[in-house]
């Protein structure tokens, strides 16, 4: 009999980035089959009005039912504050997790009462993550960075010193402001760990919310009888951009070689025809 929790698990983000919370729902959920898009052909979401992205996250999510998804998991903070509450009302029968940054965790770890936030400008421009703040750190300073250029780092191999000096100028700033506990709120971000630690030391709470997300995604599955328990889940990679560039980049993340096929195009543009 056909089982619905051997039904694939959507995952998306605006690109790659998403790949860094995929190690987790990997390890956490080894089971889960996977179809992850890389939205490259509408990347960076930090940039965009919220309408824009939520157009494309319900575009994909068409796609992700349209190929028997029984959850689909948002691992991009700016896609999960602009749309899931829209995905949601669209789609209530489909289980929808998203991700937040780590506000909760650094506010409960800081001495010095200031945490540094790293994310994109819509993120940290949202209704979301203000009520996040609000709820999880009254009384803490929080500072916030949006980084524009640091998902192009992450898209675009760059050299070494290059994502040096673009990483370096805010996090000095926050940590001369006297933060002592840092977030990474967006999931390109922790692909810059290397040149972060250079530039604050090894010691340094860097936070970010990849094993949290798996683990949320796997109690909503347990939750609805979704869960697959035995078997090696695999991972289909798709993009709304150039396949071949995508797949580059995300082999090169991935440390294995990745296959990346282009979305439908019926799934690649807006509804509104742009
Ligand atoms: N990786 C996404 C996030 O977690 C968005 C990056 C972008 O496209 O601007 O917020």
């Amino acid at each position: 009999m056909f089982s619905r929790s051997a039904a694939p698990v959507g995952v998306f983000d605006s690109g790659i980035g998403g790949i860094s919370v995929l190690a987790a729902i990997r390890r956490q959920l080894p089971a889960e089959n996977v179809i992850y898009v890389a939205d490259s052909g509408h990347l960076p979401y930090g940039e965009k009005p919220a309408h824009y992205i939520i157009d494309r996250a319900l575009r994909i999510t068409e796609y992700f039912l349209s190929q028997g998804a029984k959850a689909v998991a948002i691992p991009c903070n700016t896609a999960t504050a602009a749309a899931i509450a829209e995905l949601r009302r669209t789609y209530p029968g489909t289980p929808f997790v998203g991700i937040e940054p780590a506000v909760k965790p650094a506010a409960r770890l800081t001495r010095s009462g200031v945490i540094g936030v790293l994310a994109t400008t819509g993120t940290l421009a949202s209704d979301k993550f203000r009520e996040l703040v609000q709820r999880e750190a009254p009384g803490i300073e929080v500072l916030l960075k949006p980084c524009p250029g640091w998902v192009d780092l992450v898209e675009r191999a760059r050299d070494a010193d290059q994502a040096q000096a673009l990483v370096a100028e805010p996090l000095n700033e926050l940590l001369a402001q006297g933060a002592d506990v840092l977030v990474l709120g967006c999931t390109h971000f922790p692909f810059l760990i290397e040149p972060i630690r250079k530039c604050v030391g090894p010691d340094l709470p860097v936070l970010e919310t990849g094993e949290p997300f798996a683990r949320q995604l796997r109690l909503q599955l347990q939750r609805q009888g979704l869960l697959r328990a035995d078997g090696m889940g695999e991972v289909r990679f798709l993009t709304s951009g150039e396949p071949a560039t995508v797949q580059d980049r995300a082999s090169f993340l991935l440390g294995r070689r990745a296959e990346v096929a282009r979305l439908p195009t019926q799934y690649c543009g807006l509804h509104t025809g742009q």
